[in-house]
């Protein structure tokens, strides 16, 4: 989820010593059961706003910015949504879900089924994109990117931190939370495509500069064009969060698409995974359960800690420096390099 050479500021997730909680890791603390919904709002052009409660009355987890849920859907997949509302609120949590008609159907199935005074499963949180702490940010958010953008805002905001916004989207009705962000004045920079073509990243983003970090979240080519831009910027200073997985990596090596062993060292069981069967497929059919998601290598559900072998990385989710320590891997995409792995399962 970063690029670049060079080094970056400090790596603790911003707000976490204060708020003594573990987030801004990927596994925090999770709560996993029914939630409320105690609101529905169309917030822009099939934008729907959720205030969602647990429907114990039990409160929720504390989250940091960045952090998202998975909502468990009545047909078993599941979907992540960042938390957009104010941090600190156990007693509610906000996601904004986008109609995506040529998605896979889960966020149509909220649009159409959910409804105030329903109920959701969800899971999480789970902080994949944590703020971390600088003296400037520069946030690019595209379309419903802007969600996980806004309590990291609020955040740099109570830190005094110095922040500007650039917003994109295609029209301006199409982009949602403008009336929360008009407060912040010419901290924000709301560039719809229809009035202003694409955004100027170039202008925005300036030249690379140790003291700050860029946070960006939207479409696949906003993500693409920002990480080009930020090429030359310190390690680590591009922080990203992708919503559909990057473009397939490609096998490591030829040996990449033959079957591999899997040693479950914790299950004392191995399995031979086939090409075409992912790796969490092939321990789940062995009978071991592990937590799962997205299956497409963003969310981190799915991540494993590797004891021995070599890891042929093919998620959209861990950092250069992640991959090459080689001691975790996503097994819902990422296979061995060398035949052969063992993970603590
Ligand atoms: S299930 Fe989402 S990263 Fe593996």
């Amino acid at each position: 989820m970063t690029s670049p050479s060079a080094t970056a500021p400090d790596t603790r997730p911003l707000g976490s010593a204060a708020a003594g909680t573990p987030s801004g890791t990927r596994r925090g603390t999770e709560f996993e059961g029914t939630v409320t919904v105690l609101t529905r709002q169309a917030v822009a052009d099939d934008v729907v706003s959720l205030e969602l409660a647990a429907s114990s009355g039990e409160p929720l987890p504390v989250w940091q910015p960045g952090a998202h849920i998975d909502v468990v859907l009545p047909t078993g997949a599941t979907r992540q949504y960042s938390l957009c509302g104010p941090v600190g609120d156990t007693a509610h949590w906000r996601v904004a879900v986008l109609r995506e008609p040529d998605g896979r159907g889960g966020s149509q199935w909220i649009h159409d089924h959910v409804e105030e005074g329903g109920e959701l499963r969800v899971r999480g949180p789970r902080n994949n994109f944590p703020l971390r702490p600088a003296t400037r940010y520069l946030f690019v958010g595209g379309g419903i990117g802007i969600t996980p953008l806004l309590p990291m805002i609020a955040e740099a905001d109570a830190a005094m931190a110095e922040w500007s916004l650039l917003y994109g989207g295609r029209t301006p009705s199409s982009m949602a939370f403008l009336p929360e962000l008009e407060g912040h004045g010419e901290r924000v920079t709301v560039r719809p495509q229809d009035k202003h073509g694409l955004l100027d990243l170039a202008g925005f983003l300036g030249d690379p500069d140790p003291s700050t970090l860029v946070y960006c979240c939207g479409p696949a080519g906003l993500i693409d064009a920002v990480e080009a831009h930020c090429a030359d910027w310190p390690t680590g200073a591009l922080n990203i969060e992708r919503f559909a997985a990057a473009a397939v990596r490609q096998p490591a090596d030829d040996t990449a698409e033959q079957p591999i062993e899997v040693e479950l060292r914790a299950s004392g069981t191995t399995v031979t995974v086939p090409p075409g069967l992912s790796v969490l497929k092939a321990v789940e059919q062995a009978g071991v359960p592990v937590l799962s998601s997205c299956e497409e290598g963003i969310c981190g559900s799915c991540e494993t800690s590797v004891l021995e072998g070599e890891v042929d990385h093919r998620d959209s989710l861990l950092t250069e420096d992640e991959r090459a320590a080689n001691d975790t891997m996503l097994i819902c995409v990422s296979r061995a390099r060398g035949g052969r792995l063992v993970l603590d399962l």
